[in-house]
């Protein structure tokens, strides 16, 4: 490797440590990578806060099913969910209604306006998080145990899980999804990161066209019009812009630099 370049490199993962320690985005435990907490209204009409874990749902369903179709925004706290919108089946309520069934049992019901205590304590709370389950822990392990293994994130490598169909997230909810004519899947790519000696990266239109579809990333992350056209840099992308929207909240972070950096040097 070039001498300039090592120096960059340098500098670069310093900067991903001092980003990471400005913000809040301290290494998080694996059951913890992925996980949302959602509360514009909760707190402030007497409830906890929501919890929504990225792993729990991913297993089942892709990310464009639930953020084009059901409609939650790429951002923490975005959607601006109401009570009112889960009891007519929007958002959460749109699987969480007690009637929509998953493994042939109903999946457990979501807000309502009225309620026991002995719903508050079984159902309300599965959600509006009183405090830290290390149940949820538990089930995390035993779910994570045949998976195959990725040294950050979630610790799973998700992309290989869901290639030997180990698990396969579903695309379409009947009476929520509008069934349409697939697009013909872009070819891989590499691009040229612009320090010499520094590997390319190899994008994959296809492993990520089966989570995302096409309108996940077109027209609003990446303009998508000739690659090469929009020039974007890993400072951005620690930022949480282009490839950041997604790696390092819930697909794998940013860290992982040989993930992304996979091309040998010529
Ligand atoms: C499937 C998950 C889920 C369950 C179960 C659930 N909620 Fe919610 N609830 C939410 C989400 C998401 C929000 C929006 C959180 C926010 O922004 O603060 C919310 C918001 C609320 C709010 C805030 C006020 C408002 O107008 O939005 C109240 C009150 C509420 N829920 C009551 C309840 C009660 C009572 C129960 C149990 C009967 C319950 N919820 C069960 C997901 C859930
Ligand atoms: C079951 C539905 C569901 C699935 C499946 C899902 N998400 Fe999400 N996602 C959510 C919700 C709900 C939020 C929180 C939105 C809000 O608070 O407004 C969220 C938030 C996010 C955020 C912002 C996180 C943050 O901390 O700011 C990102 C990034 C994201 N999702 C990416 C993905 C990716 C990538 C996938 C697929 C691997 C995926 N999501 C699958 C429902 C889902
Ligand atoms: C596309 C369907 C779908 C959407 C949308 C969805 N969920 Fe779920 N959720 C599921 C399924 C399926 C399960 C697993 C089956 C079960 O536990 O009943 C689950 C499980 C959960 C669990 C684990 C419960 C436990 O203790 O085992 C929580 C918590 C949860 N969801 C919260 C949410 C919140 C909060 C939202 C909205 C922000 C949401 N979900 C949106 C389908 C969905
Ligand atoms: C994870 C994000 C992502 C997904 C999903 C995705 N793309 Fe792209 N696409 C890109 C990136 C990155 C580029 C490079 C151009 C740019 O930076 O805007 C690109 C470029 C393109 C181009 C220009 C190709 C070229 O050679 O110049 C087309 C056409 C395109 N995508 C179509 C699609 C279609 C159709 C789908 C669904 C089948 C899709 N994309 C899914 C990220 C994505
Ligand atoms: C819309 C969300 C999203 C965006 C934007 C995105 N990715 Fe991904 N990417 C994923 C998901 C989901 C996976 C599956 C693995 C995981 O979740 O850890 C993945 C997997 C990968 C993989 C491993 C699979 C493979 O191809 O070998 C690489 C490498 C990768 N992404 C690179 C990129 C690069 C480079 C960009 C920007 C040009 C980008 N991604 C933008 C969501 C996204
Ligand atoms: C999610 C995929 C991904 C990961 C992980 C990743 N990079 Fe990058 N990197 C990119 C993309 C995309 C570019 C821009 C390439 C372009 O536009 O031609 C880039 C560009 C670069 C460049 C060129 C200079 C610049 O700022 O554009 C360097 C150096 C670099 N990355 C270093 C790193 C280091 C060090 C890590 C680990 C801490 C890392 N990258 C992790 C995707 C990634």
């Amino acid at each position: 490797m070039k001498k300039i370049s090592c120096v960059l490199l340098f500098l670069l993962i310093g900067a991903s440590i001092t980003w990471a320690a400005g913000t809040k985005k301290r290494k998080l435990p694996p059951y913890e990578f992925g996980s949302v907490t959602i509360n514009n209204y909760s707190q402030q009409s007497g409830m906890p806060p929501v919890v929504f874990d990225h792993w729990i749902h991913r297993q089942y369903y892709t990310c464009r099913l639930c953020h084009v179709d059901v409609g939650f925004g790429m951002s923490a706290g975005a959607t601006k969910i109401r009570a009112a919108d889960n009891i007519k089946g929007y958002f959460c309520g749109t699987c969480h209604n007690g009637r929509t069934t998953h493994n042939k049992k109903a999946v457990f019901d979501s807000c309502a306006k009225e309620y026991s205590r002995e719903a508050y304590n079984s159902r309300c709370v599965k959600c509006h998080e009183i405090e830290k389950s290390t149940l949820k822990e538990d089930q995390f392990f035993k779910f994570a145990q045949n998976l195959p293994k990725e040294r950050f994130g979630n610790g799973i490598n998700w992309e290989k899980a869901e290639s030997e169909g180990l698990i396969k997230p579903i695309d379409q909810l009947e009476g929520v999804s509008i069934n349409k004519a697939k697009l013909k899947i872009q070819p891989d790519f590499a691009l040229k990161s612009k320090v010499e000696g520094m590997p390319e990266i190899i994008f994959s239109h296809k492993k990520h066209t089966v989570w995302n579809g096409c309108e996940l990333c077109h027209p609003e992350i990446f303009m998508g019009i000739k690659r090469g056209a929009t020039k974007y840099t890993m400072i951005e992308l620690f930022e949480g812009k282009y490839c950041g929207v997604c790696h390092d909240k819930v697909a794998f972070p940013q860290s992982d630099c040989q993930r992304c950096h996979t091309k040998a040097v010529q």
